[in-house]
Formats: structure tokens, C-alpha cells, sequence
């Protein structure tokens, strides 16, 4: 109660100093200039002669260049600065109140003055804003980070003055110069921050701040999810919204979702952020991606020993009700929520609401995280976490924004590329991802260990998260000699006979023209996927993993180590491999047709026959049972679904991506504990709850795909009444009450057998069992598809020659033994490649 009371003083008081406040204007100065000039809508008014509104304590020398390049807004501004080589102020009288103050800095030599002995303090008022500034150092830093060609910098300030007047003093280095092109000071309007704020890891515990009077220097303010050279200005404030895509640490994490229109602001709050930045947003994908236990992350470079305020800026899109969407955040690798619910919080649909949080970057770290990730244990019906904005400001603890440590020297233009990208093999953007590391090197370790029926001892400290990363990218990036390159997996492991080609990294460029984005023929959480062609000119797909891709590197292990012992019929079988030059690249046989789910939905291609999708399901059902049963030992796939079920130019359905499978239980276990792994949507729920690993979860998978193919339509569907989001529960409730045909593809309306189908329907039902126990192997799903086929083709038949009942009869009887598996359907790995295509499975 007292919270209201006082929240309603505030905004008297708020709206009463507003009143006072009505003459406060906006002040530009051009440095240097000697006349006015409109640049970017405003008026810039020269500082040669002083106006009444600002004096200026020492002259200092007016500089001033013919052309100005790169700098498409403000290029004529930039023309002219004043240098300083004393310490001289601007004083300008101002009304009291909150500013932002934007110094505008663009490098130039004038006659002796030679831009690199140029080094200064800034202050305003009692307000250090930056010391020892570097210019040319500052923004050759700035631009390797951000790889623009920019060469100016604009610092931004969020200062309360107090008095009638803002001092910005310049003070020189001794024996350097100081200078200046620009300087803006921009009453802010209306009340943009609030004083207490949610404490990063304080449990929803709000700190005071005192944030007026400590003073803040803007650092990042992304509009989120536009394109990379996207930026754009407010009206009010003309702040600067600038594209994250540079600061997201994978971009494929998320993709972009919008919605121009209906948006409002949730507190009348419009000042906060002009409302295009609501517009659009990132959301979590699965693009390929093997899971969706992974976090969108941005990645910023800070000065450290600060308090930092995080603004996130929300607009829910999709959902129109409380608990349909929580997602956690976590900033700098602490939880700042739990079950953020923004519908919730903004109080509806297309409401632009925002979030602060403060977090403080201790010393020895220049780096902060924002990381949005999935709340798995929720249930609700979505945990994607999505984005519209951000914005980082740092605080000043004792009256001191500056930041005059080694910053520019720890990123040296030449080391910004290799030292960060060490620091982010440490600092993962998730322990998902690296768990799948763990993950992958227990079980290639457990598969060769149980292979060799000896016991080898292996130092604890060895699978721990640090070692992994690091010895697996270490022996990929420093192989200078690529002949003497060895998996560090095989290191531990004898087994590791690569039966693959190795190719140069020579003879993949000119297969692929280059990398060629016009032969990209896919893209995934591992990278892109292109066509190419290698000497004979044999069609193969070639998969290159994005070098900063935590995940590819352990599923390239995976999948040369799996693929490598497998040779099947319906398994896509791998060529060769290119880890030249720290690329990961996997070159496979090519699949004409691509995936499956692309003939299903989402393209135009044509539709398949009920005919050519029983076929393409018998033959991703033979790879998985070949999986399962042929090796000598179980290989559970773990993500199956229809990305990862291929088709050959005669619709020859292959199982693909090995990046996650692991070998199954020893003869004395009967599962495998993992974390869980796997795409939503076709996630086994035992697995999940108990985290225990066995084929049956695979069978649970393809009894999804089998609905899939039925429905044509994707396994989650967010935009969907709630109970038909999820398409595994929302079949098995028609198949139940056994009228699957009423969700059937509509291409299929009258060109299939009811028989058929209800058996389909049972086989997928069955998959679906909820425990693992109940559900069949994959040999006799496999048997039933095949059952499944014959009834459709007998009723072809008999709709042709009228004469189905014998047929019917016939399966019938069949029906009752049991399923049993054929002999040819193992298959043995290792059968040399030459004889595989002859015949449909391997026989010994
Ligand atoms: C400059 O001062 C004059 C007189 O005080 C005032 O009318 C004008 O608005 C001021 N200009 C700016 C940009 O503050
Ligand atoms: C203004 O400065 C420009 C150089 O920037 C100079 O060419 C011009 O003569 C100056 N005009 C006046 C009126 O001082
Ligand atoms: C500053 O520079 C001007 C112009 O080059 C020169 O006349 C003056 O002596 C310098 N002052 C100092 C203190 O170096
Ligand atoms: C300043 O230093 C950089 C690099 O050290 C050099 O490329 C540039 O030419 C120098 N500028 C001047 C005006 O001397
Ligand atoms: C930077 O400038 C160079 C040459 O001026 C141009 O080729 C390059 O595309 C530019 N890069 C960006 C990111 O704008
Ligand atoms: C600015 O600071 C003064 C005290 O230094 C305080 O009274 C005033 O409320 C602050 N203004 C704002 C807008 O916070
Ligand atoms: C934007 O949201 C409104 C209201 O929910 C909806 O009617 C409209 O279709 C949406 N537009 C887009 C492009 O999604
Ligand atoms: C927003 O403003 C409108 C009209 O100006 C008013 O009716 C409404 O109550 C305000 N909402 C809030 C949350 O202040
Ligand atoms: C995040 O926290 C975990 C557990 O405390 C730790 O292992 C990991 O290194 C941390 N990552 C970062 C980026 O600090
Ligand atoms: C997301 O990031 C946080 C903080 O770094 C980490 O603790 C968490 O495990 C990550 N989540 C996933 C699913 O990777």
C-alpha cells in the first residue's frame, strides 16, 4: 500500500517538474564550425563564436578536413573539431534535470597536430567520463569488434545536473592533444529509469541505485532481430538503435519474428523505446539445431569494476494468455528469472513492456553475458525465449565513468580475433552444449571401453567440462602438419579406424566453387550444407560446421566416429572429411531429394503419395532398426525426426546426422543416463523424466515422424489453439478414437487405403506408448510398415481388378503371427562400399 502512495508522489512530483521543465531544449554544437548547418534533422549550431546558450574557456585551435569517408549521417559534421592543447570548457547553461550528453569524436592530423598524440581526460561537471582517451586506439578497438568501417565514435552519457550550468572539460595529456567534432546535449524526457532494480542473483530482490546521481554512459542499444546493418534513430532523444546481430555468440540460435502492426505500450511508457524496436525479435529456432536446450546468448565487451544496468525491451507476439510462454534469463551466467512470463508482465499481446536488471562485472573480467534460454521443467506449452531489445549502460561507483585500465592493449587488432575466441571456448554459451561434449566423450568412451572388454583407468579430471573443449579444439586448430592429425577421441580409444576419405581443404573449395552460397543447399545449428562435386563428377553434399560451433565440434567427432563403423542402405553414408585449417567438414553422399519434412510441408514441392510415404517410413524404419540391431552393438540415434530423414533421387529414405547418437546399454545394463538430448517435440517423456537412454526412445521419436507424415504439418506448432499445439498428443487423441483420417493430409483425401492407414495409426499409437516397455522394437514397427504397404498396395490393386477380399484375407492371417524379423534385415558394418548399392541390406 505505502508503495502506491509513494509511486503515486512520484508521478506528481514527476508530472509537476515536467511543467518546469517545458523550456529545456535540445542543444547541438558543431566544434570548430563557424556557421549552422542541418545535419541528421537538426540544427548544429557552430561554437567559432559564443552564443548565449554556451562559452567556451579557451579557444583552442579550429581543425577542420575536406572529406570526410564513411560516415553517411554525420560526414559534414565531422569536417571541422577543435583541438585542445590546454585544458579548456564548454560551459552551457542548461535548466536542471536528467540529460543524455553524446560527444562526437572523428580522428584527424591538422598541420602539426598528428592525430596518434592526441590523449585526454573528459569530464562534465564533477563527473569523470573518460580518461586518457585514445582516439585511434579506442576506435581501431571498436572496429575489429564490430567490424564496421566507421571511424568516428560517439560516447553517450546519461548525466542529472543539478545546477544551471554543464562544465565539459577537456583536459590534454601533457605533451598530447584533446578534441572534439560534436557535441549533443538532449534533455531526456519523462522519467527513463527507475531507482530500484532487480539484482542479477538477488532472488527478486530490488536495490536502490541511485542512478540519477551516479551518472551512466550508454554502452549497447540493439533493436534485436534486424538485419546486421540496420540502425536507426529515435525522434525524441535521437538515440541510436543499432542491429545485435554482431553481438549474438551464434546466430542461428534464434530466428526473427515480427509483427508490424498492433503493438502499444504497456505504462504509456512510449519514451522508453520507439516502438519499432518492439517490432521485431529473435526467437529460439531448432533450425537443424540438435536440441532446444540451448541458449540464444549476446556476448558484449565491457570495461571491468563496474555496476552495469541491463535494460531487455519484450513484445509477445504469438501468445494471447498467462503461462503459455516462460523462459528463464540469465545475465553475466547468473539467473536474473526464473519463469518469465512476459505476457504476464506487460499485462497482454503485442504489449511493449521492458525488463531492468543490475549486475556488477567484477575486475579481471571484460565480458557480459545475456543469455535466454529454455525453462524446461515449466510445461507449458512453449519455452522459447525471444527478444526485441536491449540496452547496457554502466554506472559509475565514486563519480568515475573512466575506464583508463589496458583495454585497448588486451585487444590489440590482431589478437581481437584469436584471444576472444579462446575466452569463449571457456565461457560456453551453455552447458547444454558442452554436456553434449561430455556427453559424446563418455559414450565414445564407454562404446571402446566395453569393445575391448578392458578396463581402462581414466583420471576423473579428464572429462571435466575445461579439458574437453580445449585438447579437442586444440588438436583441430593447431595441426600444422595434417597427416599427423588424431582425433583426441581416438587418442583414448584403439577403435578409431577411420575408414573415411581425408580430403585438402584445397580439393573441397574447388568442389563447392568456394563455398559458393548459390550451391548452400542447407543450413543447420552445425553450419551450412553445400552441393559439390569431387573429381568424377560424383554429386556429394558437403557439411562445413561454423568454426564457433561448440556443438558442431563434438558432433563432427560423433558423426565420423559413428558413420565411419556403418554402412547401410537407408543410412547416408559419409564419404570423407576435411579438418584442414580448423574446419570441420564432412563430405556424404548426395540426397537428390533432400529431407523428408520438405516434401511433406513448409515448400512447394509436390506432395507424396501414401504410397511414397509408407516407402520413405520402411526405409528410415530399416536404418534405425539396422542402427539398433546390426552394429555390434546398439547405436541409439537419439534425434530422429523428419529434417534428419534424407531422400535419394529415387525416394530412398536414409537416416542422416549421427552428431548426437550414442551406443546403447552393455549387455548387464539396460540403460544408458544421459542428460537429455533430442529435438522438442519428438522427445521420448520417459527419457526426459528419468534421463535414461534406450532404443525405445528412438521408437517414440519415429512414431512421431509417423504422425508427421500422416498430418503433414510441424510437431510443434506454436500458433495453434493450445491443444493442438503439440502434434504427438494431439494425433494420438484422433487415433484413440480411431479417426485419424479426420487430421489426414488433405493431398492425400482419396488416394490411400483406410486399412492402410489405421494400421499406420496403430504402429504410431503404439511408438507413442508412455513407457518404453510397452512400445515396440524397431523390428517390429518395421514388420507393420511393411504390412502397412502391402494393404495399400492390395487395395490399388483390387480398386484396378475388383477383387480385394482375397487379398484382405490373406493379410489377415498374416496379421495374427508374430512379427518376426527377416534374416537379411541385419546387416553387418564394414562391407566395403563398392557392393552396397547392389543389394538391399548387407548379408555376411
Ligand atoms: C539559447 O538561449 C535562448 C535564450 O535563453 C533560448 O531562447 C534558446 O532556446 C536557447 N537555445 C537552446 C538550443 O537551448
Ligand atoms: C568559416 O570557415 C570556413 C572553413 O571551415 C572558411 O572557409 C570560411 O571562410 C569561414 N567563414 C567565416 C565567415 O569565417
Ligand atoms: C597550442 O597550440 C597553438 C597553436 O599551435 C600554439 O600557438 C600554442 O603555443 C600552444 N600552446 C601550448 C600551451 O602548447
Ligand atoms: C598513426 O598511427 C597509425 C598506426 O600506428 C599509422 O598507420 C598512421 O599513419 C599514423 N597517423 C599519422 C597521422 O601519423
Ligand atoms: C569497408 O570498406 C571497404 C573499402 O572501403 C569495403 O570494401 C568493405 O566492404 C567495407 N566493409 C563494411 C563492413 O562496410
Ligand atoms: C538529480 O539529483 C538531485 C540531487 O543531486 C535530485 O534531487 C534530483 O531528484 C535528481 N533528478 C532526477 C531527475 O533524478
Ligand atoms: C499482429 O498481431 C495482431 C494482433 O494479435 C494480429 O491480428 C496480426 O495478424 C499480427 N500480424 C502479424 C504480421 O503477425
Ligand atoms: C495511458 O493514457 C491513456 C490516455 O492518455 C489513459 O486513458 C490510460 O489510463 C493510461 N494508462 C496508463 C497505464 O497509465
Ligand atoms: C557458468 O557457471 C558454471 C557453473 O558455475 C561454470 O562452470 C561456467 O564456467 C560458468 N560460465 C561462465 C561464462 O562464467
Ligand atoms: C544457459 O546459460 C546459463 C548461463 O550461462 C547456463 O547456466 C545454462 O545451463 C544454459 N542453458 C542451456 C540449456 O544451455
Amino acid at each position: 500500500m505505502k508503495w502506491h502512495v509513494l509511486l503515486f508522489v512520484i508521478v506528481i512530483l514527476f508530472v509537476h517538474s515536467n511543467v518546469g521543465e517545458a523550456q529545456r531544449n535540445a542543444l547541438f554544437i558543431d566544434c570548430g564550425s563557424n556557421s549552422s548547418t542541418n545535419v541528421d534533422g537538426r540544427k548544429w549550431i557552430g561554437d567559432i563564436s559564443t552564443t548565449e546558450n554556451f562559452t567556451l574557456s579557451y579557444s583552442g585551435i579550429v581543425a577542420f578536413i575536406d572529406t570526410v569517408d564513411n560516415e553517411p549521417t554525420y560526414g559534414s559534421l565531422y569536417r571541422t573539431a577543435r583541438f585542445f592543447n590546454v585544458t579548456s570548457t564548454y560551459k552551457i547553461s542548461v535548466f536542471p534535470g536528467t540529460y543524455f550528453v553524446r560527444l562526437h569524436f572523428f580522428p584527424f592530423s591538422f598541420r602539426s597536430f598528428n592525430i596518434n598524440e592526441s590523449a585526454f581526460d573528459v569530464s562534465a561537471n564533477s563527473l569523470k567520463l573518460v580518461s586518457a582517451l585514445d582516439i585511434p586506439g579506442e576506435i581501431s578497438w571498436k572496429n575489429t569488434r564490430t567490424m564496421s568501417n566507421y571511424s568516428s565514435l560517439v560516447k553517450e552519457y546519461f548525466l542529472n545536473i543539478s545546477t544551471n550550468q554543464l562544465e565539459i572539460v577537456f583536459i590534454p595529456k601533457s605533451g598530447f592533444f584533446a578534441f572534439v567534432n560534436a557535441i549533443e546535449v538532449v534533455p531526456v524526457i519523462n522519467q527513463l529509469f527507475v531507482d530500484t532494480v532487480n539484482r542479477v542473483g538477488g532472488n527478486g530482490l530490488k536495490t536502490d541505485l541511485n542512478l540519477a546521481e551516479r551518472g551512466m554512459e550508454t554502452m549497447f542499444r540493439l533493436n534485436v532481430g534486424v538485419p546486421a546493418s540496420e540502425s536507426s534513430e529515435d525522434k525524441d532523444m535521437w538515440r541510436k538503435w543499432e542491429s545485435d546481430e554482431k553481438y549474438m555468440f551464434s546466430v542461428n540460435a534464434a530466428s526473427i519474428l515480427s509483427n508490424r502492426s498492433s503493438i502499444s505500450y504497456s505504462n504509456n511508457d512510449s519514451f522508453v523505446a520507439p516502438l519499432l524496436v518492439y517490432e521485431t525479435a529473435r526467437i529460439m529456432t531448432d533450425n537443424g539445431v540438435a536440441e532446444k536446450r540451448f541458449n540464444m546468448s549476446w556476448e558484449f565487451n565491457v570495461d571491468p569494476n563496474f555496476d552495469y544496468l541491463i535494460r531487455l525491451h519484450f513484445c509477445e507476439f504469438i501468445f494471447d494468455k498467462q503461462n503459455q510462454r516462460l523462459f528463464k534469463i540469465y545475465i553475466n551466467n547468473k539467473t536474473a528469472a526464473e519463469d518469465y512470463d512476459v505476457f504476464a508482465q506487460a499485462g497482454g499481446i503485442n504489449k511493449a513492456y521492458h525488463q531492468d536488471y543490475v549486475d556488477s562485472v567484477p575486475q579481471q573480467t571484460d565480458t557480459l553475458w545475456v543469455q535466454l534460454g529454455p525453462d524446461p521443467l515449466t510445461g507449458s506449452p512453449s519455452t522459447d525465449a525471444f527478444l526485441n531489445g536491449m540496452e547496457i549502460f554502466k554506472l559509475s561507483r565514486n563519480g568515475d565513468l573512466a575506464h583508463a585500465s589496458n583495454r585497448i592493449t588486451i585487444n590489440q587488432p590482431g589478437s581481437a580475433g584469436s584471444q576472444p575466441k579462446n575466452k569463449i571456448l571457456w565461457v560456453s554459451i551453455g552447458s547444454g552444449i558442452l554436456s553434449v561434449l561430455i556427453i559424446s566423450l563418455i559414450g565414445a568412451f564407454i562404446f571402446c571401453l566395453c569393445i575391448q572388454r578392458k578396463k581402462v583407468a581414466v583420471p576423473v579430471k579428464e572429462t571435466s567440462p575445461g579439458w574437453l573443449p580445449l585438447s579437442l579444439h586444440g588438436a583441430m586448430g593447431s595441426t600444422t602438419n595434417a597427416r599427423s592429425y588424431k582425433s583426441p577421441l581416438c587418442a583414448t580409444a584403439s577403435l578409431c579406424n577411420r575408414t573415411g576419405r581425408r580430403f585438402t581443404l584445397a580439393e573441397i573449395k574447388s568442389a563447392t566453387n568456394n563455398f559458393d552460397e548459390s550451391l548452400a543447399i542447407g543450413t543447420g545449428g552445425f553450419g551450412k550444407v553445400f552441393k559439390g562435386e569431387i573429381e568424377e563428377g560424383t554429386p556429394v553434399a558437403i557439411k562445413r560446421a561454423n568454426p564457433q560451433s561448440e556443438q558442431g565440434l563434438a558432433e563432427f567427432e560423433t558423426e565420423i566416429e559413428m558413420l565411419s563403423k556403418l554402412r547401410h542402405r537407408h543410412l547416408v553414408s559419409l564419404i570423407g572429411y576435411c579438418d584442414e585449417q580448423s574446419e570441420m567438414i564432412l563430405v556424404y553422399e548426395y540426397m537428390a531429394n533432400g529431407t523428408l519434412r520438405s516434401h511433406l510441408f513448409g515448400s512447394d514441392l509436390p506432395a507424396l503419395t501414401w504410397k511414397q510415404r509408407l516407402e520413405a517410413c520402411i526405409g528410415a524404419a530399416r536404418g534405425l532398426h539396422y542402427l539398433h540391431t546390426g552394429a555390434d552393438r546398439c547405436i541409439i540415434h537419439r534425434d530422429i525426426k523428419t529434417t534428419n530423414i534424407l531422400l535419394d533421387e529415387n525416394f530412398v529414405a536414409k537416416m542422416a546426422d549421427f552428431g548426437l547418437s550414442k551406443t546403447g546399454p552393455g549387455l548387464d545394463h539396460t540403460h544408458v543416463s544421459t542428460a537429455v538430448k533430442g529435438s522438442f517435440g519428438y522427445l521420448d517423456p520417459e527419457y526426459f523424466r528419468r534421463q535414461q537412454l534406450t532404443q525405445k526412445s528412438d521408437v517414440y521419436s519415429f512414431g512421431v515422424v509417423l504422425f508427421e507424415v500422416v498430418c503433414a504439418r510441424p510437431v510443434i506448432n506454436p500458433t495453434l489453439p493450445k491443444d493442438q499445439i503439440n502434434l504427438a498428443e494431439w494425433a494420438i487423441r484422433w487415433q484413440r478414437q480411431h479417426s485419424l483420417e479426420t487430421i489426414l493430409d488433405p493431398h492425400l483425401k482419396g488416394n490411400y487405403s483406410l486399412e492402410s492407414l489405421k494400421k499406420f495409426g496403430e504402429i504410431a499409437e503404439k511408438c507413442l506408448a508412455d513407457e518404453g516397455k510397452n512400445r515396440p522394437t524397431m523390428g517390429e514397427v518395421l514388420w507393420h510398415l511393411e504390412y502397412a504397404l502391402q494393404l495399400h498396395e492390395a487395395y490399388t490393386e483390387s480398386s484396378n481388378v475388383e477383387s480385394f477380399s482375397s487379398s484382405e484375407l490373406r493379410f489377415a492371417d498374416m496379421a495374427i503371427n508374430l512379427p518376426q524379423i527377416k534374416e537379411g534385415e541385419t546387416a553387418s558394418p564394414n562391407v566395403s562400399r563398392s557392393n552396397y548399392n547392389s543389394t538391399e541390406n548387407f548379408r555376411q
